[in-house]
Parts: C-alpha cells; structure tokens; sequence
C-alpha cells in the first residue's frame, strides 16, 4: 500500500496505555528521527485527573487503550471530548472481539478511530496515515485563516414567535466584526448561521436568502458529511455570515440524524470561529449534540407567566445534557425599567438569574428589517431595538473570546 511508504512527521503524540508492547509499537511508528514527540502516560483516562486531561488537547494525537466494557472508562473519555477543542485526533484502542455496537458508542462519542488491540505497526500505521490526511487535507479550502475553533451559540426560545430568530439573525451578524463591524472588534471572525428550526425556521427572511435546498440534503444524506459537503449547502452573505437555511418544505422534526449533526459541528468548529444555531421550540434528540458542545445558549423570552415557567422547564432540560451550561436570558419585547416591577423580581426568582439583556418592542422597524430582508443592527443600528440588539449581542461576543490558533 502507498501509505507504508510514508512516514508520519512532525507529530505530537500523546499515548494512554498500560502496555509497554503498544508504546513500543507507538514509538515505532512514529520515530523521533522524523520529527515526533511521544508522550507517554502509563494510565487509563479515569484515572486522569483535570490538568492532566486538558493536556491532550495539546497533542495532534491521542491513542489510548479502552476497555469498552468499563463504564467508569467510557464516561471519562465522553466527559473529555465533550469538552473538545481544536482538531487532536483520539484513536482507540480496544478489545479484538468489540461488537459493532460498542464501536458506534465510541464513535458517537466523538472517537475518531476504533482499532483492535491486536493490530500491528503497519496497521496502525496506515489508519493513522489515512485520518491524518483527511484532517490535513481540506485546510487549503479556507486558507485564508488559521483553524477555527468555534464556539457554538445555539438559540432557543420559550415560544414561537418570540423572536428567537430576530436575536440568532442579529447575533451572528454582529459577531462578524471587522471593518463592517456593528461594535468595537478589529479583527473579522468567520460566522455560520445554521436555522435548524425545521419546521418554523424563518432565519432566511431576515437575511433575503431563499433555501437552497442545503437542510434537506443533509437530512437525507446517508453517509457523513464532509468539508465539500458543508460548502455546498452553506450559502455565503454580503455581511460575512455563511448560512443554512431550515428546509422550505415541511419535515418531521426528528428528521436530523444526531450523528449527522456530531460530524457536521466537527466540520464547522474547524472552519468557523462561531456557529449561532436557531434551535426549534421542541425536545429532539438531535438538539443533545448541540447542547453538549455549546459554549452559551441564547434563550429568548417575555416575562410572562407561561413563558418564564417554559424557559424554566427548558433550562432544567438544557442541563440535564450539559450541567455547566452558561445561558444567557434575553427579554424581547420588553423594555427594562428603573425598578423591578414584581413580575420581574419574580422571573429573576424562577430563572434563578439577573436579567440582562432586555430588547424592546418596535414593530415598525422589526417590520422593515423583514419587509427588507436586512438585520436590524445593520438597517438601524441607531433605533432603540437596533441599539438594544447590538448590545446584546456584544455582551455575548464579548464573553466569548476566540480562542488562540494552535501554533503546532
Ligand atoms: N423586539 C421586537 N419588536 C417587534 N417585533 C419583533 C421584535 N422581535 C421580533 N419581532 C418580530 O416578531 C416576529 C417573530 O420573530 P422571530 O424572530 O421570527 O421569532 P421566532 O424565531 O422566535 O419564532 C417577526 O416578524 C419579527 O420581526
Ligand atoms: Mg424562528
């Protein structure tokens, strides 16, 4: 095979194993004449403390022996990549006899590569080669920048209507920055938009842009999407968003595979610095993936009774899949005054937060922006929901700063 005649180069390895025969095969494969580093850790990932798990995120490559029969292993490796961050490759190595079911739970746990235990050099050689490769080899597609490391920001809503869409379409414009820059932020960030309120999404309205058909593609696509595929159905607008749009014709909501999705946020955290997601008002299960990657949630509301009492029960749902989850409560439609009227202290009581950021009503230019297909910020940054809105939004952005490229 071609990939026996090259040899893996400038990698940094971290190996998790107890067995001296595997960091002696790992050494061997990756020789330090070609510019390797091996790091090796006699241990199991749950035994691992926190500042020794972070630390794999600094290595290319992570290979650990797993034994997929142990719960206590398996949590420990899906808490640490469920944190993930930058694009380490983690191969597993497992039992010979792993059934295909183990194999999947690995790998929707975001294990790049399940190997047999028993595999030899030349074998893992080749694996490796061959992941090494599809990671480097659509960089050239988005050169103009170092590897993105996004941040995900979905966005949800206590109710239809409320104006989820308005805050997601504003937020991931706002986050561009740059020279077209609706607040101060010299340098300009690479932002999607993903408007996967199947059934109600209305992102594209505030934008102008017309379903290309994207959403459903990747619905129906049987096999994983990849960097090609991403380009293909993200469509680029004048303001420095790249966006899909829901699907035009109605779907069920569970249409979206979860690891449709797991493979389609590998692909984005890569290329974006951000990806705001419009989240549909609805439990699905494709949403989990989501949430476990999310840096924030933008949830939308009124402090009305029903609504704050669903924002509640939504937040205890939120947290279920990701306990340390930061949400961040925006009231729309309202104004927030000088003193807290009781019905406010009272969210503030059920919410078990501050309320911060509060947009208020303005249907004659929430009209416009629609009638022009233009976010507000950009139409009137100066209106009192254009202002609002900015704010809002910097003070989300502001929190959550892009992390530094990797420079190895
Ligand atoms: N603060 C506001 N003032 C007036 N109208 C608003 C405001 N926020 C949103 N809207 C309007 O309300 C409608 C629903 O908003 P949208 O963002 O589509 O809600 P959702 O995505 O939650 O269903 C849209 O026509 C939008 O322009
Ligand atoms: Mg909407």
């Amino acid at each position: 095979m071609e990939n026996n005649d090259f040899n893996l180069k400038s990698q940094s390895v971290l190996l998790v194993s107890e067995q001296g025969s595997i960091a002696r095969m790992v050494s061997d494969v990756f020789p330090s004449s070609e510019n390797n580093t091996v790091t090796e850790s006699a241990n199991t990932f749950k035994k691992l403390n926190g500042a020794a798990l972070q630390l794999a995120f600094k290595h290319d490559l992570v290979i650990f022996e797993i034994d997929s029969d142990d719960a206590g292993e398996l949590q420990a490796i899906e808490e640490l990549l469920a944190r993930r961050s930058g694009d380490t490759l983690f191969i597993a190595l497992t039992q010979n006899d792993l059934s295909i079911t183990k194999a999947r739970e690995l790998r929707k746990i975001g294990v790049d590569e399940v190997l047999p235990l028993s595999i030899d050099g030349e074998g893992l050689k080749a694996a490796i080669t061959e992941k090494v490769g599809a990671r480097i080899v659509p960089q050239p597609v988005f050169a103009n920048g170092p590897v993105a490391q996004g941040k995900i920001i979905p966005v949800t809503k206590s109710r239809g209507g409320i104006g989820a869409s308005t805050v997601a379409v504003n937020l991931a414009c706002a986050l561009v920055g740059g020279k077209r820059s609706f607040f101060r932020k010299k340098t300009e960030s690479r932002v999607a938009l993903l408007d996967f309120d199947l059934q109600f999404g209305n992102a594209n309205v505030f934008l102008d842009i017309e379903d290309n058909g994207g959403c459903l593609q990747l619905i129906e696509s049987a096999e994983q999407p990849d960097d090609h595929f991403l380009s293909s159905i993200l469509q680029k607008h004048s303001i420095g968003v790249d966006v899909l749009c829901a699907p035009a014709p109605m779907v069920p909501l569970q249409s979206i595979r979860s690891d449709l999705i797991e493979e389609l946020l590998n692909l984005l955290q890569r290329r974006y610095d951000y990806v705001v997601i419009d989240l549909p008002c609805a439990i699905v299960e494709w949403v989990e993936p989501i949430l476990r990657r999310a840096t924030k949630l933008a949830l939308v509301t009124d402090t009305s009774v029903p609504c704050v009492r669903q924002a509640r029960r939504l937040i205890d749902f939120y947290r279920e899949t990701n306990v340390g989850l930061p949400i961040e409560i925006i009231i729309n439609h309202e104004r927030q005054t000088l003193i807290k009227p009781a019905h406010v202290r009272e969210a503030e009581k059920v919410l078990e937060t501050k309320l911060k950021h509060w947009v208020p009503d303005n249907q004659k230019i929430a009209r416009n922006a629609v009638d022009l297909g233009q976010p507000v910020i950009a139409m009137k940054p100066k209106s009192d929901i254009g202002k609002a809105l900015a704010k809002m939004a910097e003070a989300l952005g502001s929190e959550l700063q892009v992390a530094a490229p990797k420079n190895n």
